[in-house]
């Protein structure tokens, strides 16, 4: 039986990635649901507009009930806010999305909604809760939880055994050593070396990690 064609939501360069990747898996994508269609003033049920790849742009609440619906979108609260909207609307998480050029040991298991892309390798025991997403050329060691909504941004080094908790983000070409936890809604910076845990809701930056005093996010 061939997949249920995809709609992704977020037609940014998260969404872009997962356009790309999405042929390569043998997935269809039946278009994108994004907050810009509304921006355009077409009437998203009979008068789509055009996003990424001249697919169909629809807003989110004009998501077709029973859609399989993938949030490619980098901010995780931005993410859960979507599921929550597509779910309401009767949409469900797609099977996760996988570029054929990662790697996953046959023991990692996925959650729906996941997006993993070329380049990822997934060891041994790997968890990845709903909505993760594991970037090009990131690694995630043995053992390791990633929970709902993670993120591990291109090239970051997850070693075995970490916990990445609810919403946590791990910047590209960032390392968590072996056994860490990075707390819910976290946030490693591009380059930073976790040796240490990570409380919720902090930024660290820099080798060996730590807080980052004053941050734009917050
Ligand atoms: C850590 C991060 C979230 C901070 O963002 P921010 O709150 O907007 O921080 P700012 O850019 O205002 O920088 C604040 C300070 O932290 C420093 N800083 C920012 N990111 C840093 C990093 N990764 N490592 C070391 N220092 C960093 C800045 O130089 C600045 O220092 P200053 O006040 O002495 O000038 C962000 O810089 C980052 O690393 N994001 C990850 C990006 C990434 O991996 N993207 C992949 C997308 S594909």
């Amino acid at each position: 039986m061939s997949p249920a064609p995809l709609w992704i939501a977020g037609a940014g360069g998260v969404g872009r990635g997962a356009l790309d990747t999405a042929p390569a898996a043998s997935r269809p994508v039946a278009g994108f649901l994004d907050d810009r269609a509304t921006a355009t003033g077409s009437d998203p049920a009979t008068d789509p507009a055009t996003g990424p790849g001249g697919l169909p742009l629809l807003a989110p609440a004009a998501v077709p009930p029973g859609a399989h619906y993938l949030v490619a979108i980098a901010d995780p609260a931005v993410r859960l806010r979507l599921a929550a909207l597509l779910e309401a609307r009767g949409a469900q998480p797609c099977a996760p999305l996988v570029h054929p050029r990662a790697i996953l040991a046959p023991s990692a298991a996925l959650a729906a909604g996941c997006l993993v892309m070329g380049g990822a390798y997934l060891s041994c025991d790997v968890r990845l809760g709903a909505h993760a997403q594991v970037h090009y050329n990131a690694t995630v060691g043995h053992d390791s939880v990633l929970g709902e909504r993670v993120t591990v941004y291109p090239g970051g080094n997850v070693s075995g055994a970490v916990h990445l908790a609810d919403g946590a983000t791990v910047g590209s070409n960032a390392v968590v050593l072996q056994g860490r936890t990075v707390g819910a809604d976290a946030f490693v910076g591009a380059a930073a070396v976790v040796t240490r845990d990570v409380a919720p809701g902090t930024v660290v930056v820099g080798s060996p990690a730590r807080p980052l005093a004053r941050s734009a996010r917050t």
